[in-house]
């Protein structure tokens, strides 16, 4: 199969139930575009383990709230084109706001617990659009697996969350977040990043490093990894915390006293107009150093 973009759900579906009376297995990525290689790195985990990749690239505006980056969001729906053939073949579903969202829709689907607390505080509507839109996308593409990276890893929590509620059959794997050299976790976000906001950013994955680095030495007190966490983002003028949290890694519950290796650390904070997100484990191996303690 040559790599064929379509924007008809129609033309989705007849693919897909071709590819099933086949008996092919369907790897799905969904993304809102601006490709950079965290996106590429979830499609070759699902070509490593799928026999077709669906990638769906749309700007969903549902989970934009009225203040945030919606018109703004950047785009290059050629340069993507071109990345994804360089990963490999995938049928990209390019959809109108119109056919994800005909006109008069009044249907939304939201996760209760998971979405409220984290990036839920300050984005009160965003989990919902994106439940709603990956519900509808997987009523579309009917995928057998879908992956979702662990940058968003609030987002990777709800969506299993909705899956297991709703009795998706679908298996949704996490992958690993890919960073830049100096540690910066990749995002199309980082666009809006001026030269110094761009050098100041890389306090939030310091942040998490030396977190981690304390619980490799033996620290496991809440509080105090919080507060190494804490200094580093507020040592550096221009950022503007939004959280800094310990939480766990599948119902988000805030872990307070002793942590456990795979309890996760969460950060956010504004630089200018871009918010930036990032998170680890307080052990374990994870992309970021002390990889191996
Ligand atoms: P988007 O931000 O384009 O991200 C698409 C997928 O790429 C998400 O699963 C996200 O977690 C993953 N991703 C982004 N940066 C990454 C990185 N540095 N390393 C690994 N994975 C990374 O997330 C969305 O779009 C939307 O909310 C969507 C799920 C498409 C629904 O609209």
């Amino acid at each position: 199969m040559d790599s064929r973009v379509v924007q008809e759900i129609a033309e989705v579906r007849s693919q897909v139930a071709t590819w099933r009376r086949e008996g092919k297995r369907i790897g799905f990525v969904p993304t809102m575009g601006y490709l950079h290689e965290g996106h590429l790195s979830l499609m070759r985990q699902a070509l490593a383990c799928c026999d077709r990749l669906v990638v769906s690239i749309f700007v969903n505006p549902t989970q934009f709230g009225p203040s945030e980056d919606l018109s703004a969001y950047p785009r290059d729906l050629a340069g993507d084109l071109a990345k994804i053939r360089s990963v490999g073949e995938a049928l990209v579903f390019v959809p109108s706001v119109e056919a994800m969202y005909p006109q008069g829709a009044q249907t939304f689907v939201e996760v209760m617990e998971v979405t409220q607390p984290l990036c839920g505080v300050s984005r009160p509507i965003h989990f919902r659009g994106v439940t709603t839109v990956v519900c509808k996308l997987f009523l579309i593409v009917q995928p057998d697996i879908a992956i979702f990276g662990e940058k968003d890893f609030q987002q990777l929590v709800a969506i299993r969350q909705m899956v297991r509620d709703l009795r998706f059959p679908v298996e949704v794997l996490g992958g690993p977040i890919v960073r830049e050299a100096d540690g910066l976790a990749m995002s199309s976000r980082n666009a809006y990043l001026d030269p110094d906001q761009r050098m100041s950013a890389r306090a939030l994955s310091r942040a998490l490093t030396e977190a981690r680095l304390r619980f490799a030495a033996g620290e496991r007190d809440a509080k105090h990894l919080l507060g190494v966490a804490r200094a580093i983002l507020e040592s550096i003028s221009g950022i503007e915390i939004d959280y800094v949290e310990v939480r766990d890694p599948v119902g988000l519950h805030t872990v307070e006293g002793a942590v456990k290796s795979e309890d996760r650390l969460f950060v956010a904070a504004y630089l200018g107009r871009a918010r930036l997100i990032d998170n680890a484990p307080l052990g374990g191996a994870c992309g970021l150093p002390p990889a191996s303690v």
